[in-house]
C-alpha cells in the first residue's frame, strides 16, 4: 500500500485511524483468547520464582533444584539456603527477593526468621501412585511431562494428568532419551532411538490397575 507513506498529508487521519483499529483489533483477540481460551493451574506464588530465568539467564538444569527426583517418588522443591547461596550476591536487593531474605537470611536488616510455602501446583488423587525416579531413571525426560516449563515465568500445571495421559505412554512408551538427557530441556526427541532403548533397556511400564492404585 504505497499511497500509505506518499507525502499527502490528508491521508495522515486515515492511517492513523486505520493503525489504531489494527491495534485495537488485536487487544480485543488477546483478551478473548485469556477470557475464553484454555485455562492452565498456575497459582501465584510467595515469591515470584521464574523457570525461565533460571533455566536461561542463570544456566542452571532441573537436577540442581530438584535431585530428589532422581532417586525418589517426590521431585520436592529447594530449601531457601540453596536460593540464598546465590540471591546473597545476585540481585540482593532485588524487592521480588525480600521475602526470601526476611524468611532465611539472618545477616539481611528484615529478617524476620518467618517461613513461607510454595503453592503447589501439580496435583494428583489421593488415590494414584506416581513415582519420578521409576520414569527418570529408564529415559523419560522432565519436560516430556513438564513441557514447556523451562520457558515460563510462572509455573503452569501439567495441562492434562488424567488416566488417559498416564496410560497413552505406558501402553506404548515413547519419548525415552539417554540417561545424561534426562533434565536437558533442549533434547530433540529423537522417536527411532527411544525405540532402539526401550528395546535395549526392556521398558515395559504396567498397565495393570495396581501399577498406579493400591
Ligand atoms: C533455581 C532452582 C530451580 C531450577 C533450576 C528448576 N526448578 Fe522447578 N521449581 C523451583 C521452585 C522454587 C519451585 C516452586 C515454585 C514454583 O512452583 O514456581 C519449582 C517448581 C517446579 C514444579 C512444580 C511443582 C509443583 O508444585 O507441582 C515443577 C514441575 C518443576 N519445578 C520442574 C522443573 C523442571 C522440569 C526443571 C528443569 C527444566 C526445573 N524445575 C528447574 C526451582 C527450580
Ligand atoms: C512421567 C511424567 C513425569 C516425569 C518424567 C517427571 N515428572 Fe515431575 N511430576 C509429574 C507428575 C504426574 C507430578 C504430580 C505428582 C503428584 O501430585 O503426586 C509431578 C510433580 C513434580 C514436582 C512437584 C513436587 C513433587 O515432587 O510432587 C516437581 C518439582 C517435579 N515434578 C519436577 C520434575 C523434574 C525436575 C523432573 C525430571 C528430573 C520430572 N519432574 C519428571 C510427572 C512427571
Ligand atoms: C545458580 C544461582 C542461582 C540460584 C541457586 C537461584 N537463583 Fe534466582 N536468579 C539467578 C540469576 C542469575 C537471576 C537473574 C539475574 C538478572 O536478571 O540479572 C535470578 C533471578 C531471580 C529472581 C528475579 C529477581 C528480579 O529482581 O528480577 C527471583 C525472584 C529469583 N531469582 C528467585 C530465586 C529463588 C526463589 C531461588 C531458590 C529456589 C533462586 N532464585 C535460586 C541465579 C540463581
Ligand atoms: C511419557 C511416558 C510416561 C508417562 C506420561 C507416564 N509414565 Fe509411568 N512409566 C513410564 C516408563 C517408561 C516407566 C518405566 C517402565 C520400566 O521400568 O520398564 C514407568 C513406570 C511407572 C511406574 C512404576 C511401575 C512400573 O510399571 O514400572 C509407575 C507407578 C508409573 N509409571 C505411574 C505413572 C502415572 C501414575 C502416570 C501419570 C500420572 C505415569 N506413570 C505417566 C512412562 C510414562
Ligand atoms: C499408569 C497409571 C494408571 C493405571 C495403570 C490405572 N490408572 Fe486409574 N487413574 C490414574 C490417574 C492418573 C487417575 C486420575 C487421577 C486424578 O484425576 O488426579 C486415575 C483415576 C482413576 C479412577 C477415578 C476416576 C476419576 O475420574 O478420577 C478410577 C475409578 C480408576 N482410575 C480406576 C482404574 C482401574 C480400574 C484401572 C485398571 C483397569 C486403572 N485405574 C489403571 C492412573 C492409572
Amino acid at each position: 500500500m504505497p499511497q500509505l507513506f506518499s507525502p499527502s498529508a490528508n491521508r495522515l487521519p486515515l492511517w492513523i485511524a486505520l493503525s489504531v483499529g489494527f491495534v485495537l483489533a488485536v487487544a480485543g483477540a488477546i483478551t478473548a483468547y485469556h477470557l475464553w481460551g484454555p485455562k492452565l493451574y498456575a497459582p501465584e506464588q510467595p515469591i515470584p520464582f521464574s523457570h525461565a530465568i533460571h533455566m536461561q539467564k542463570a544456566g542452571m538444569n532441573c537436577i540442581a533444584c530438584h535431585s530428589s527426583a532422581l532417586h525418589s517418588a517426590k521431585a520436592g522443591v529447594p530449601d531457601s539456603q540453596s536460593c540464598l547461596a546465590c540471591h546473597k550476591h545476585i540481585l540482593p536487593d532485588s524487592p521480588k527477593l525480600a521475602r526470601l531474605h526476611a524468611s532465611a537470611n539472618p545477616d539481611s536488616p528484615n529478617y524476620t526468621g518467618e517461613p513461607f510455602r510454595w503453592n503447589k501446583v501439580n496435583k494428583l488423587a489421593a488415590h494414584v501412585q506416581f513415582d519420578h525416579s521409576a520414569h527418570v531413571n529408564r529415559g523419560v525426560g522432565c519436560t516430556t511431562c513438564h513441557e514447556g516449563i523451562d520457558t515460563q515465568e510462572r509455573t503452569t500445571a501439567i495441562p492434562d494428568m488424567s488416566m488417559g495421559w498416564c496410560l497413552s505412554c505406558h501402553r506404548s512408551p515413547y519419548g525415552i532419551r539417554p540417561l545424561e538427557e534426562i533434565s536437558n530441556p533442549a533434547y530433540q526427541d529423537d522417536p527411532e532411538l527411544s525405540d532402539r532403548l526401550i528395546e535395549q533397556w526392556q521398558i515395559d511400564p504396567g498397565t495393570n490397575c495396581n501399577t498406579c492404585h493400591h
